[in-house]
């Protein structure tokens, strides 16, 4: 077996492998097919000040090699995921991430007030979402807001601070270097990028949204690219995550340069994915006589 822990900002990870937010609501249905301890964490759904019913359906559509999704943050809301769903999650054995998805820096700001009561392991600020009309990815594109609304956070909580970036964005290497100037200790990339599906019969978007977030295996290319380009561009960890799917995409986005690893759409077509994922991690690493995984990390050499 090889030794697979790793470590994001001081937090101790036994595996790299996170299930991403929103593609694995609170555990629950999960754990009723495998441990949640066998994770290296968790990344609970986008959580705003109020509860959201999210978007109107449908809202999501598939793609060759992915799905879009206009989901809109539909959640119960901080009060609710403190009182319901964080007392559950913190007794699994695995690292919590309290994914923040606010529509402004206040609701922001408030809801990381109220997670650094907790005993939460780490926020990730959600900068990146592409299906709300306020808040979400109209932070993450630009490099002012970004900054400003990391700080604003930065200054709420001590917990450790991963900001989520969007690949919608001329650069996003700017993005990373502005949120690791306010004071992230981390950032999650790639966030959706954003897509479009038309029924030809009545000649309307598939999506009520119209628009939605494409996810899956056919961004995986552009998720490396980006993990790449950004691991060089900062000095804090990168946690990369787009269309990862089996445990040598894994390896390979650790070799671009992550630290750890979300899997989003792959557990849509495969519940068991991410446990999938981390035995075939070991059996590779194994075979190729590799003790540790962080021996992996950032190591490909470019021509
Ligand atoms: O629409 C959604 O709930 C998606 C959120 C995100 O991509 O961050």
């Amino acid at each position: 077996m090889a030794n697979l822990a790793v470590n994001v900002a001081g937090v101790s990870f036994k595996n790299p492998i996170i299930p991403a937010s929103g593609v694995f609501g609170y555990g629950r249905e999960y754990e009723k097919l495998f441990p949640l301890s066998e994770l290296g964490g968790i990344a609970t759904k986008g959580t705003t000040g109020q509860p959201r019913p999210g978007n109107p359906a449908p809202r999501i559509a598939e793609t060759p090699s992915g799905m879009l999704n206009s989901v809109g943050l539909q959640n119960p809301g901080i009060d609710a995921f403190l009182e319901r769903e964080l007392p559950n999650l913190l007794t699994k054995d695995t690292v919590i991430l309290a994914n923040i998805a606010g529509s402004t820096v206040e609701e922001c700001v408030s809801i990381a007030e109220k997670l650094d009561e907790t005993d939460v392991h780490m926020i990730e600020l959600n900068i990146s979402c592409p299906n709300v009309k306020k808040g979400g990815a109209a932070f993450g594109v630009h490099c002012e807001s970004a900054e400003m609304i990391t700080a604003a956070v930065r200054k709420a909580t001590k917990k450790p601070l991963i900001v989520k970036l969007s690949p919608n964005v001329t650069s996003i290497t700017d993005i990373a270097k502005a949120v690791e100037s306010a004071g992230a200790d981390s950032v999650s990339l790639i966030n959706t990028l954003l897509g479009m599906r038309i029924n030809i019969e009545n000649r309307r978007p598939i999506l009520r949204n119209n628009v939605g977030g494409m996810s899956g295996p056919a961004v995986f290319p552009i998720a490396v690219r980006m993990v790449w380009q950004v691991a060089q561009a900062v000095s804090i960890p990168v946690i990369g995550m787009g269309g990862v799917s089996s445990g040598t995409d894994a390896i390979e986005m650790m070799m671009a340069g992550a630290s750890a690893v979300q899997i989003g759409a792959a557990i849509f077509t495969d519940p068991y994915a991410p446990v999938r994922i981390i035995s075939e991690m070991n059996d590779w690493l194994d075979a190729h006589h590799i003790a540790s995984v962080q021996e992996i990390i950032g190591t490909v050499q470019p021509w």
